[in-house]
């Protein structure tokens, strides 16, 4: 038998109907087993997996030599299809009413000891950074290797569908000009233009407002992105983006159209998929209702402002003190019916929570025994809580025997999101996420600007998102108050998308980065060449970019998206495959006119 072979099957195709028939299969040897006369090899390829049966009736040659075969060598191997015997039937497989019995065969290519199993079931406890070595070995274990699968099948879903809605799909470069998105740069020095610098894009976000410049209605690219960033679950150093942009649209009709390619993508990626309307929220009702303006809508567990009369004059100084003025308040977080589900301790835990995720701290309250009488309940309020603030409470929060109530205190936006933390690590230590729903929403109305620590206005979202006309008289007097034209796609608490309908008037746009502070000069050097092209012939225009790796990762079932992304990087920013980043040769350096101490 000599190579090269013409393959006649996949590792998953045969069943009884071939029986009889001389095959040719190739592939990587998943397990052996030494049956004495017989020995077993289960063949796998990207497909599947089919027994082949090796015994001294059929084989040419002695069977000493298969058994000095390992796992992960590379075999092709001919024989004859068979029906396996009753009692070796393997129904979870689909090739397991039949086995190949092997006549010739031959190694292409032997295996080392591998750093950790592969096959089937095998328990893993390599470490991550073993796995991460290796990624190439263990993107041929299934679990691994579905989620890789299951992203090809959602890449190949969304492109129909875009196809299907009529963009365009244009590449834009990669070697790029440095644009704020929020996130720093990677840099790339020029080695023909010395001390000159391309940015790694942090986005196509210029490119696509350009294409609709040049009148490329609907685009879309799914391209990847580089920003330079702190690494998390959900953020990699470089991820993808479907990245889309339409001209002649309003925010509804982006919304309308986008939300209809996601549908007919997830139909096409899963038939069970019932679409249903995208819920649809703005930005302060999110932050007022969920402390957070990606809420999870698989659960309740709402925020709930307090009026602050209720405790006035109760003497407990924390909530007393509280001055509506100076934008303090006081939210609650009612837990129905879970009282026995926390100890003191919990509460202590809790209160990290919060303080760590920016709140001043955490009230509880388990109401126990009675409705009417807070001294048999625990908490560190009970004594303060007389009958009428009971009452009051009770009333506004609905409260049955046995809820558990979460009180914060503090500057109203800190105390939100505090509390809105505390809801998402309430929903999973409760245990309310169901992994099979799907609660899509739409978060509409951002502020345009955000204000850093000195007290700066940013773009909350990027500088060419458009503000809302009824709030462009604010621009001298309120910058805070004008809301955004932006839109952000939410998946079950996880930010999906982002977009906005962008600044199409020169006018307009040079009077957001006014607004940022950007001089005239700067203006000019960083995006002059935008606001010539937006004097010739702009046309409205609008769209959105979605995470391709988060949505990805959610609808394959995983925590990370690392899991979906074939190479990923870890999260000091690194590959430990390729040993990437290195350092170079002072040599190459020199070509790039870089010094380095
Ligand atoms: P934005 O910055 O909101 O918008 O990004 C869009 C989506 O990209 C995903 N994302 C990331 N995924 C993985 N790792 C990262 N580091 C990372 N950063 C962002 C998120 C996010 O919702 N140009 C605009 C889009 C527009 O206005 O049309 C933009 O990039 O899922």
């Amino acid at each position: 038998m000599k190579f090269p072979l013409a393959r006649t099957h996949r590792l998953h195709e045969l069943r009884p109907s071939h029986c009889g028939q001389r095959v040719t299969l190739m592939g990587w040897v998943n397990r052996v087993r030494d049956l004495g006369k017989l020995v077993f090899i289960d063949l796998r390829d990207r497909w599947g997996l089919t027994q082949l049966a090796f015994t001294t009736d059929v084989l040419v040659t002695p069977l000493a030599e298969v058994l000095a075969v390992r796992d992960e060598w590379v075999l092709a191997v001919q024989g004859e299809v068979a029906a396996r015997p009753q009692e070796m039937l393997n129904h979870k497989l689909p090739t397991g009413e039949i086995e190949v019995q092997v006549t010739q065969w031959q190694v292409l290519s032997t295996a080392e000891v591998l750093p950790f199993p592969i096959a089937e079931g095998a328990n893993i406890t390599a470490s991550d950074s073993t796995r991460s070595t290796y990624r190439y070995l263990d993107l041929r274990r299934s679990p691994v290797k579905d989620s890789i699968l299951q992203r090809v099948k959602l890449v190949r879903a969304i492109r129909n569908a875009l196809e299907a809605h009529d963009f365009l799909d244009i590449e834009t470069p990669l070697l790029y000009k440095s644009t704020p998105e929020g996130a720093r740069e990677f840099i790339v020095p020029s080695r023909i233009q010395p001390q000159h610098f391309y940015a790694l894009p942090q986005s196509p976000q210029l490119f696509k407002q350009l294409l609709m410049v040049a009148g490329f209605d609907r685009y879309y690219q799914i391209v990847k992105c580089f920003r330079d960033e702190d690494l998390r679950a959900d953020r990699q150093p470089e991820f993808t983006q479907v990245d889309c942009e339409l001209s002649f649209v309003d925010q509804e009709q982006v919304l309308t159209i986008i939300e209809q390619v996601v549908q007919l993508a997830l139909q096409e990626f899963n038939p069970d998929y019932e679409p249903r309307p995208f819920a649809r929220m703005t930005y302060a009702e999110a932050m007022d209702n969920y402390g957070s303006d990606k809420p999870d809508m698989r659960y309740g567990l709402k925020l709930q402002q307090v009026d602050t009369e209720i405790f006035a004059g109760c003497g407990f100084q924390v909530l007393e003190d509280v001055v509506p003025a100076d934008g303090e308040a006081i939210y609650a977080i009612k837990a129905t019916n879970c009282g026995d589900k926390f100890s003191r301790r919990d509460f202590e835990q809790l209160q990290e929570v919060v303080r760590t995720a920016g709140g001043a701290g955490l009230l509880w309250i388990k109401v126990q025994q009675t409705l009417d009488d807070a001294s048999a309940w625990q908490s560190p309020l009970k004594k303060y809580l007389d009958a009428a603030r009971v009452q009051n409470l009770t009333k506004l929060l609905s409260l049955q025997l046995g809820d558990v109530v979460f009180l914060s205190v503090g500057e109203r936006q800190r105390t939100r999101l505090a509390l809105g933390a505390l809801r998402v690590h309430l929903a999973e230590r409760l245990q309310l996420c169901d992994d099979q729903q799907q609660c899509w929403l739409w978060v509409t109305d951002f502020p345009l600007f955000v204000r850093d620590r000195e007290g700066k206005l940013g773009a909350a979202h990027h500088p060419f998102t458009r503000p809302h006309a009824d709030d462009v008289q604010y621009f001298g007097s309120a910058p805070d108050k004008i809301r955004a034209c932006a839109h952000d796609l939410v998946l079950n608490g996880v930010e999906i998308g982002g977009g906005s309908l962008r600044i199409h008037e020169p006018e307009l746009q040079r009077q957001v980065f006014a607004a940022l502070q950007l001089s005239a000069q700067e203006i000019d050097r960083k995006f002059g060449f935008l606001l010539r092209a937006l004097r010739y012939g702009t046309p409205p225009h609008g769209g959105i970019a979605i995470g391709l790796d988060r949505l990805a990762m959610l609808l394959s079932g995983n925590s990370s998206i690392r899991d979906v992304i074939a190479f990923p990087k870890t999260h000091q920013g690194t590959c430990l495959m390729t040993a990437a980043p290195t350092t170079l040769p002072a040599e190459v350096l020199r070509d790039y006119h870089i010094k380095v101490d």
